[in-house]
């Protein structure tokens, strides 16, 4: 029976136990699996690491594995692979690519920085490697105030490619940096029609947001931060109830950290119940098991692409570790 159909149109046995598979090609090849918080329950489960971008990075910078297999969106995997130009990092679909990504292309983006020269160029981590090469410092949800902060208050400043994050730093550092005009569509979903319903039926909940939101739902928080910062915060908080407005991936752990807390995943603005991001939602223990197995689709990059994409991003994990992140 043909369970998947990869690039090397492979066909998955259904009797296998894809647990017990994947966790021996781990071993068998040196393979760390690294995850995003917004995968798949089972994806994570089987995860060496799971964590935000800023985590994922940093676990990336240290390991010792040979093989990296990256289950979440290309701009992570190319990250660990800027990394680690000697590893091979795999990617189970090499389609989970990102919105946000893409409402950046480099030759606009290029002109517009063209366009001013004295500004410094801080880019959120979720962007293509052509785009980290024309920055001077990477940031992540988690770092990205502290980052901001720790320049001088007159460098002017070019924020891309997230529009609601950039507007969030302004508001929280009282900077004026220029915003670049993406957003993610996972994030810039939610309603606020049905959110405002949603507190009014539960108003003993806490409302968690991550700052990719818009204004308009940001302005309902009653804390903010990267998917991390929502786990910590939902962990320690003494409420018995959240609201999530973020990708439905965290509810995962969330509940697995507190099974007596109930979590409330927030609405979007159609006929779902919860928001998922189809990229991320690409990856499946099918595909782990094959790349695992094949070692393909592996991710490949050129020299001079990783060499231009590294000091931006080194910088960003220097700059992290000063503050204690
Ligand atoms: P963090 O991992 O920084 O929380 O960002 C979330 C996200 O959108 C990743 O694609
Ligand atoms: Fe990109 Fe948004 Fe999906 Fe994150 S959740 S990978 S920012 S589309």
């Amino acid at each position: 029976m043909l369970l998947y159909k990869g690039y090397l149109d492979i066909k998955v046995d259904p009797s296998l136990d894809l647990f017990k598979e994947i966790n021996y090609l781990k071993k068998e090849k040196n393979a760390v699996i690294l995850a995003h918080y917004y995968q798949d329950a089972d994806i994570q489960d089987i995860a060496d690491y799971i964590g935000d971008s800023l985590g994922l990075a940093q676990e990336a910078q240290k390991t010792t594995s040979d093989i990296i297999l990256f289950a979440g969106v290309h701009f992570m995997a190319e990250t660990a692979k800027i990394l680690n130009p000697g590893k091979k990092v795999l990617i189970p679909d090499l389609k989970a690519g990102c919105s946000l990504a893409d409402s950046c292309p480099p030759d606009l983006f290029g002109a517009f920085k063209a366009k001013h020269p004295d500004h410094l160029v801080i880019t959120y981590i979720n962007c293509t490697a052509d785009i980290k090469a024309l920055s001077d410092i990477i940031c992540t949800s988690s770092n990205a105030v502290q980052i901001v902060e720790s320049l001088p208050r007159d460098q002017p400043i070019i924020f891309a490619p997230d529009k609601n994050l950039g507007a969030y730093i302004n508001k929280k550092t009282g900077r004026n940096m220029l915003l670049w005009n993406g957003s993610c569509m996972v994030h810039e979903i939610f309603s606020l029609e049905k959110l405002i319903k949603l507190k009014v039926q539960n108003p003993n909940a806490k409302v968690i947001a991550h700052p990719e939101c818009e204004a308009a739902i940001l302005e309902h928080a009653d804390f903010i931060g990267s998917t991390t910062a929502l786990l910590n915060y939902s962990k320690k908080s003494d409420a018995k109830e959240f609201i999530v407005l973020t990708e439905t991936g965290i509810l995962h752990q969330m509940q697995k950290s507190s099974p007596e807390k109930t979590f409330i995943p927030a609405p979007p603005n159609n006929s779902c119940a919860c928001n998922d991001c189809p990229y991320m939602k690409l990856n499946t223990l099918e595909k782990i098991y094959i790349a695992l197995k094949h070692e393909q689709p592996e991710l490949l990059m050129s020299e001079e692409l990783i060499q231009k994409a590294k000091a931006p991003i080194l910088k960003m994990l220097e700059l992290s570790a000063k503050f204690g992140l």
